[in-house]
């Protein structure tokens, strides 16, 4: 049987400034069973909100579909924008400063659905206490509120129509770390209670492996890794995935450290070969030359590098052989 719940399609999207194109996504595919958590991972800049945007409906791309159970979610947008449903980086942004807590978290709920008044206030409790917030703050405005209470307000607000789908964009940078785990475990809880499925966007690693089923690692609009949480963390084969994870977790005596302290190229003037090649300490000729295409090195484990044919040839670690290379 097919699992497929969300299926991105060959997404491409460009932007054209003063007659030049900047090629922002450049044919990304993934696919989210129900029930899981995906998470993609990038530098600032690197197209993560430009995908979060495309499958939340805000964004056309210039090519390619988003499937949700396999139907194209550009064909059917009223049945999506019930249960697909956004979380972004700064709450205090995406709630309305001029309305309280309780008009905020039912809006939704009057625009789709006519319930009675006793019945919103009802759901309004119900909500509320699924997300670990106490009856005293419907009254209040967003800015009577800690970062943390927002971002609960926020998930109420995108819960409360029973959507299926979330895509979850930076939901804790703009909170503490404490405060960041305690919304990380509401998540967990909500998702196991309400049968929820997750697109979780960061530049945390450490958030990324505790939350996620399978991670996907953009570079300047490309996917240069995919592959199953657990494997990309203690198998990354990608150079750059590599750098991400030394700059989040402490470093191994046995690898080659990769620093990512050059400037990632524009997107107006992009690298000709591997985009990641300006920046690879393990570069060689082909790679100026020739863009590696994203390629499945073993089961459900995908890298875009011409060096790297088979997990044995993790480049920079203590597993790479120069004849391997
Ligand atoms: N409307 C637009 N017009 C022109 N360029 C855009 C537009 N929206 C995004 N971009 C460009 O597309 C690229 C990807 O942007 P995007 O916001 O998707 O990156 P991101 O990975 O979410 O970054 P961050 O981590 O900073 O949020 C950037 O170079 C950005 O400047
Ligand atoms: S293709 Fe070449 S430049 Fe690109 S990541 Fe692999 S080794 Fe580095
Ligand atoms: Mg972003």
């Amino acid at each position: 049987m097919d699992k497929t719940f969300i299926s991105c399609k060959n997404l491409k999207k460009s932007f054209y400034i003063k007659n030049k194109t900047l090629n922002v996504l450049n044919d990304i595919s993934f696919d989210i069973e129900k029930g899981k958590t995906a998470s993609i991972v990038g530098e600032s800049g690197s197209g993560k909100s430009t995908i979060a945007n495309i499958i939340a409906n805000l964004l056309k791309p210039t090519s390619g579909r988003v499937f949700f159970e396999n139907l194209s979610i550009f064909d059917k947008t009223r049945i999506f924008r019930k249960n697909i449903q956004m979380i972004f980086q700064d709450p205090y942004l995406s709630l309305n400063p001029k309305m309280r807590v309780l008009d905020i978290i039912l809006e939704p709920l009057k625009i789709h659905e006519k319930f009675s008044k006793e019945k919103l206030l009802k759901k309004a409790d119900d909500i509320l206490q699924k997300v670990n917030l106490s009856n005293a703050i419907k009254n209040r405005f967003p800015h009577q509120l800690s970062g943390g209470q927002r971002q609960r307000v926020a998930i109420a607000r995108a819960i409360i129509l029973n959507p299926k789908f979330i895509i979850l964009d930076e939901p804790l940078s703009s909170l503490d770390v404490t405060i960041g785990a305690g919304i990380i475990n509401l998540l967990i809880d909500l998702q196991k209670n309400l049968g929820l499925t997750y697109l979780f966007i960061s530049h945390d690693l450490k958030v990324v492996k505790y939350i996620s089923d399978y991670v996907s690692v953009i570079y300047m609009g490309k996917f240069l890794e995919k592959a199953l949480t657990k494997k990309l963390f203690s198998t990354p084969l990608h150079p750059y995935t590599q750098a991400l994870i030394q700059s989040s977790f402490t470093f191994r005596k046995n690898q080659t450290k990769i620093l990512l302290n050059s400037e990632i190229p524009s997107l107006l003037n992009p690298p000709k070969g591997c985009l990641f090649s300006t920046r690879c300490p393990f570069a060689k000729k082909i790679c100026f030359n020739n863009r590696p295409e994203l390629k499945e090195i073993e089961k459900d484990h995908f890298v875009a590098c011409h060096l790297v044919k088979t997990s044995l040839t993790s480049l920079g670690s203590s597993k790479t052989t120069s004849s391997s290379l």
